[in-house]
């Protein structure tokens, strides 16, 4: 597609997706970084129109379906606001996290493209971009209500990309692997498991796997940023894209086994 038209961002006030709308409004979008304070991006439409492009900021929480105001000329919907938590076993996590999480990671994204849709299609097409995670192909111990909630993000994605297609609306989606943000910085310490004797040395192995597998591997923002802009901009982009080393790495490994293949594989990081 050609960068013309308007990129609505959720979760732009920090992290990927403030990176994605500044990436977004150099290219070309008129870009709506919307986030839940705009307060938050006070700076970001004098950062875009210093580098010749036009953004700017809306609030839109997308637990709060009020706030959720798709304009008209929409051509490119970028669902990226996320939640993280805390990741306790899986006995020891009350119902609560779950629908906190799902509330935001599903049912937000959810509602938000469901209002965007018919602005798309007025459009005459465009692209909805998800962002998921990479772990959803790791099954990584204490992360199931997140990965959860992002594989139900990737089989909605794969649902639409079909039933959209006669619009001329693509879909997308893109499994960040560790992008230097406030969630991966939130995440470079234990798991909540690790206060729990039964899971505590399954919790430390974890911690200490993931600070060798990711050390040298975890992508600025705006890296990051380039590639999903790259991936939105390109019609032939398949379904699912990487945004980094890492993903890229586990899209390719995924890709080229089985299922079992890839899953046995994985757990050896995890289990003696
Ligand atoms: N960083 C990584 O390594 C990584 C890896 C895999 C996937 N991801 C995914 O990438 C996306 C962006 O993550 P990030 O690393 O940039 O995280 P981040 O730095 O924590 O930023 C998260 C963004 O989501 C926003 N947000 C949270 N709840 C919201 C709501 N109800 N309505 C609107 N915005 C909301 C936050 O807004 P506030 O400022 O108001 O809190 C913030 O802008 C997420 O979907 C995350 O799951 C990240």
């Amino acid at each position: 597609m050609d960068a013309s038209g308007i990129a609505l961002v959720t979760g732009a006030s920090r992290g990927i997706g403030r990176a994605v709308a500044l990436e977004l409004a150099r290219r070309g979008f008129e870009v709506v970084a919307t986030m839940r304070d705009p307060a938050a991006g006070g700076a970001l439409t004098a950062e875009a129109a210093a580098a010749g492009g036009s953004l700017r900021v809306a609030r839109l929480d997308v637990t709060d379906p009020e706030t959720i105001v798709v304009p008209d000329g929409l051509r490119v919907l970028v669902n990226n606001a996320g939640v993280e938590a805390e990741h306790p076993p899986f006995e020891a996590t009350p119902l609560e996290v779950w629908r906190t999480m799902y509330e935001t990671n599903v049912f937000g994204l959810v509602e938000t493209t469901r209002r965007a849709i018919p602005a798309l299609r007025a459009s005459g097409g465009g692209v909805v971009c998800n962002v998921t995670s990479s772990s959803i192909l790791v099954p990584v111990p204490f992360y199931g209500p997140y990965r959860s909630s992002k594989a139900a993000v990737m089989a909605i994605g794969e649902t639409l990309r079909v039933e959209l297609a006669p619009f001329g609306i693509r879909v997308l989606e893109v499994m960040p692997g560790p992008i230097d943000t406030d969630m991966l910085a939130e995440s470079e310490r234990p798991t909540a498991a690790i206060d729990h004797p039964a899971y505590a040395d399954m919790a430390r192995r974890m911690f200490e796997g993931r600070q060798e597998r990711t050390a040298g591997l975890v992508t600025p923002a705006d890296e990051a940023a380039r590639m999903i802009a790259d991936a939105i901009l390109d019609d032939d982009a398949p379904l699912r894209v990487g945004c980094d080393p890492l993903s890229i790495g586990l899209l390719d490994g995924w890709r080229a086994t089985s299922d079992e293949e890839f899953m046995r594989a994985m757990m050896g990081a995890w289990l003696d």
